[in-house]
C-alpha cells in the first residue's frame, strides 16, 4: 500500500515545445488508473517524467507523501515503481530469464530473486517453458508476457505501463488485460497507458483523457463511459 501518487501541475516541455501543461492527477493504490488519449497526446511524455527519464519544467510528482520530482530512474524504481516502456524494449540478444533478471538487477537476495521468477512463471507458464530462448525470437504477443514478468520483477508498488495491446491480435489483448487486472488484484497498483478504450474502461476503476498535453475529462470508468468528449472521440 501507498498514500496516491499526486501529480500536480506538471509541466514538460521538449525545448520550446511544451507537451504537458498544468497537469494533475492522482494515482491510487489496489486499482488501476488509465490514461487514454490519441497519438502525440503527451502520454508517452508524461510516463518519461513520472519515472525520471523527462524531468518537468514545472509542478511536482508525490509518491507515498514522498517528493519524487527530480529523481533519477533508478531511484524511482527502488521507490517501488516500475514501468513497462512503450515498444516493449526487451533485449533480444539475452534469454528471456536474463530479461527477467535484468528487472530485479536492485534486488540482492537470490532466494528473493528465485521467488520473484517463480512468482512471473506462474503468471506466464509460456515464459517459463522457454526461459531459454532468445527474447528476439519469441512471439510479439510473447514479448508482451516478457516486458510484462520484467516489470513485475522489481515486486513494484505500482506499475506502469504503456500501451500494452499495440500491435496485439484482439485475443492477445483480452488475455494482457486479464493479466493486467490479475496483478492489480494481487496488490500492485497500476498506471495504464492505453488507446484501447473500451477493454481499458472495462478494467480501470478511474481515469484521464489527455489531449494535446492537458487533461480534458476524468472520471470513474463509469463517468468516462457516459462522457460526451469520450463518447464523441471514441465511441462514435
Ligand atoms: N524527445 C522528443 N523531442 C521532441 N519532441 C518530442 C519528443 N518526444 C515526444 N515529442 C513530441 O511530444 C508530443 C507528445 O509525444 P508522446 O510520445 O508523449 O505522445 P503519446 O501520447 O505517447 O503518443 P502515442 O499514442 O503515439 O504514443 C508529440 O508531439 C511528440 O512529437
Ligand atoms: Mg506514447
Amino acid at each position: 500500500m501507498f498514500r496516491p501518487m499526486q501529480i500536480e501541475h506538471l509541466h514538460v516541455a521538449y525545448g520550446n515545445a511544451c507537451v504537458l501543461n498544468d497537469v494533475n492527477m492522482e494515482i491510487g493504490p489496489k486499482r488501476i488508473t488509465c490514461l487514454l488519449g490519441a497519438n502525440g497526446a503527451g502520454k508517452s511524455t508524461l510516463i518519461r517524467a513520472l519515472v525520471g527519464l523527462t524531468p518537468p519544467r514545472r509542478g511536482s510528482i508525490f509518491f507515498d507523501g514522498e517528493d519524487i520530482t527530480r529523481l533519477a530512474p533508478h531511484r524511482v524504481v527502488a521507490k517501488g515503481i516500475s514501468c513497462i516502456p512503450e515498444g516493449r524494449r526487451i533485449f533480444s540478444k539475452m534469454s528471456v530469464e536474463e530479461n527477467l533478471l535484468m528487472g530485479a538487477y536492485q534486488e540482492k537476495s537470490r532466494g528473493e530473486i528465485k521467488a520473484r521468477l517463480d512468482k512471473v512463471y506462474d503468471i506466464f507458464p509460456r515464459l517459463a517453458e522457454r526461459r531459454g530462448q532468445l527474447a528476439g525470437t519469441m512471439s510479439g504477443g510473447e514479448q508482451a508476457m516478457v516486458s510484462i514478468g520484467r516489470g513485475l520483477m522489481p515486486a513494484p508498488r505500482l506499475m506502469i505501463i504503456d500501451e500494452p495491446s499495440l500491435g496485439l491480435s484482439p485475443a492477445l489483448v483480452k488475455e494482457n488485460f486479464r493479466i493486467i487486472r490479475s496483478i492489480c488484484e494481487t496488490g500492485t497498483a497500476v498506471f495504464l497507458v492505453e488507446q484501447n478504450v473500451r477493454q481499458t474502461l472495462a478494467i480501470a476503476s478511474y481515469g484521464y483523457v489527455l489531449s494535446q498535453g492537458r487533461v480534458i475529462a476524468q472520471g470513474t470508468a463509469e463517468e468516462l463511459k457516459s462522457d460526451s468528449q469520450v463518447q464523441k472521440a471514441y465511441f462514435g
